[in-house]
C-alpha cells in the first residue's frame, strides 16, 4: 500500500501529525526555520543541538538561548555530549524549556565535536552510548530520541548493533542518516541500512538522508517502513519542499512569495538572534531563498553587501512590491511574543553536522 505522509504518528506518548520531520541544522535552525517548517508540514520539528559539555563548564562564549513559540509542538531538541551525568542535566534543562522529545545527537562528524567523545564517536563506545541514554530517559518525563549516522567508516553498520541496545536503555525512537561519518555528505544515504534497522527495532525509525522530493519520500517510507521521512539541505530558503513532498502538486512559489517568506523569516531572525547576529547568519539564506532561478543572480550579491536586515528588506519589497500583503497576512498568523518561553543561558552549538 503506497504511504500515506499525512497519517499521524506517535513517539512514546506525543503525537505527530505528518510524517514528514524537519531535521536539526546547526547554524539553520532556529525558531523562525522550525515555525516555518510546521507550516508548510513538518508534523515534528528539531532544534539546531545544544552543547551538554557547555552546561556543565558554564563557559560564557557558547551561552545562546532559546526561544520556544506555541506554534512549534510538536519540538525536538537536540542535545550532544558523551557524559551521562551532563547530558541527564542537560536533558532536564530543554525539558523545562519546552521539548516534547529530548533528542540525543550520536551521528555529528565534525572533528571539534566527536574529539570530545560525543557525536559520531559514541557509535564506536556502545556501552558509554547506552549509559548516555539511560541517564537522558531517567532523568526527564519527555521521550527521548537518538539520531545516528550508520557508524564511523565508509561501509560500517554499527548502526544496526547499536540501535536495539540504545532502544533497550530507552530510546523511544531512533533517526537514522545511513552515512558513515568519514563520507560527510558525499556520496549517496544507503537506505537499505534503513530498512534492516526497522526490522531490527519496535520503535519507529525516521529516516535522513537525500529526502528532497515527494518521489523518493515514498519511496523511502515504502522500502524501508520506516515511520516518517526527515528533510534536511532540502528544505534549507525551499519550504514549499515539504509542501511538495506533502501534498504532491509542484508548488513554484511567485517572486512576491519568496520575498514575502524571507522577509518574514529575516525579521524574526532579528528579533531571536539581534541585528548583529542576524547579519551574519541570514547570508546563506539569501542564496538558498533567491537561487532556483526566483531572482537574477546579482540581486543575491547586492543583498550579500548590505550592513542592515532593513536594507535588505526594503530592496526585497522594491525587487517584489506584491509581497506586502503577503507579509501582512504571515505575520498576522504569528502567535504574539506572549506565548513564548525564553530560556536563556543554554549553551547552543557552534559547530555543524550529523
Ligand atoms: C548545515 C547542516 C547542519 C546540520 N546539523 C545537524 C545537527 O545539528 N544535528 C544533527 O543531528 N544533524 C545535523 N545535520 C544532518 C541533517 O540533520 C541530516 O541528517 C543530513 O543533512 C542528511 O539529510 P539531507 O540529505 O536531507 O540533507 C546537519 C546537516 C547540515 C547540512
Amino acid at each position: 500500500m503506497p504511504a500515506n505522509l499525512q497519517q499521524p504518528w506517535a513517539i512514546g506518548s506525543v503525537e505527530v501529525p505528518t510524517r514528514i520531520v524537519l531535521a536539526p541544522m546547526a547554524g539553520v535552525s532556529i525558531q523562525a526555520f522550525r515555525r516555518q517548517g510546521r507550516r508548510f508540514g513538518a508534523g515534528l520539528v528539531c532544534s539546531e543541538m545544544v552543547s551538554a559539555a557547555g552546561i556543565e563548564h558554564r563557559n560564557e562564549r557558547t551561552f545562546g538561548y532559546l526561544r520556544v513559540a506555541g506554534d512549534e509542538h510538536p519540538l525536538a531538541i537536540q542535545i550532544f555530549g558523551s557524559d551521562p551525568g551532563a547530558m541527564a542535566e542537560a536533558g532536564r534543562m530543554v525539558e523545562t524549556a519546552g521539548a516534547d522529545i529530548v533528542d540525543m545527537n550520536f551521528g555529528c562528524p565534525v572533528r571539534k565535536v566527536t574529539k570530545t567523545g560525543a557525536g559520531a564517536h559514541l557509535m564506536e563506545d556502545p556501552a558509554l552510548a547506552c549509559r548516555v541514554v539511560e541517564a537522558v530517559a531517567g532523568a526527564v518525563d519527555v521521550p527521548v530520541t537518538v539520531k545516528m549516522r550508520r557508524g564511523i567508516e565508509n561501509g560500517s553498520r554499527a548502526c544496526l548493533e547499536l540501535g536495539p541496545r540504545l532502544v533497550e536503555a530507552g530510546a523511544a525512537a531512533l533517526t537514522l542518516h545511513p552515512r558513515s561519518a568519514q563520507q560527510m555528505y558525499t556520496g549517496e544515504a544507503d537506505h537499505a541500512l534503513t530498512a534492516e534497522l526497522v526490522e531490527r527495532v519496535d520503535v519507529p525509525v525516521i529516516a535522513s538522508g537525500d529526502v528532497t522530493s515527494r518521489e523518493k519520500a515514498l519511496e523511502v517510507l515504502e522500502q524501508t517502513g520506516a515511520a516518517a521521512v526527515m528533510v534536511a539541505r532540502g528544505a534549507q530558503g525551499n519550504p514549499w519542499a515539504l509542501r511538495e513532498i506533502m501534498e504532491g502538486e509542484s508548488f513554484r512559489p511567485t517572486r512576491e512569495e519568496v520575498a514575502a517568506e524571507l522577509v518574514v523569516f529575516i525579521r524574526e531572525a532579528v528579533r531571536e538572534l539581534g541585528e548583529q547576529r542576524a547579519v551574519g547568519f541570514l547570508k546563506k539564506f539569501y542564496g538558498w531563498y533567491l537561487g532556483q532561478g526566483r531572482f537574477p543572480k546579482p540581486f543575491k550579491q547586492e543583498l550579500v553587501q548590505l550592513r542592515t536586515t532593513e536594507e535588505v528588506v526594503t530592496r526585497l519589497f522594491a525587487a517584489a512590491p506584491g509581497a506586502g500583503p503577503l507579509v501582512d497576512r504571515l505575520e498576522a498568523e504569528l502567535p504574539a511574543a506572549g506565548d513564548e518561553v525564553l530560556v536563556d543561558r543554554l549553551p547552543i552549538s557552534v559547530y555543524g553536522g550529523g
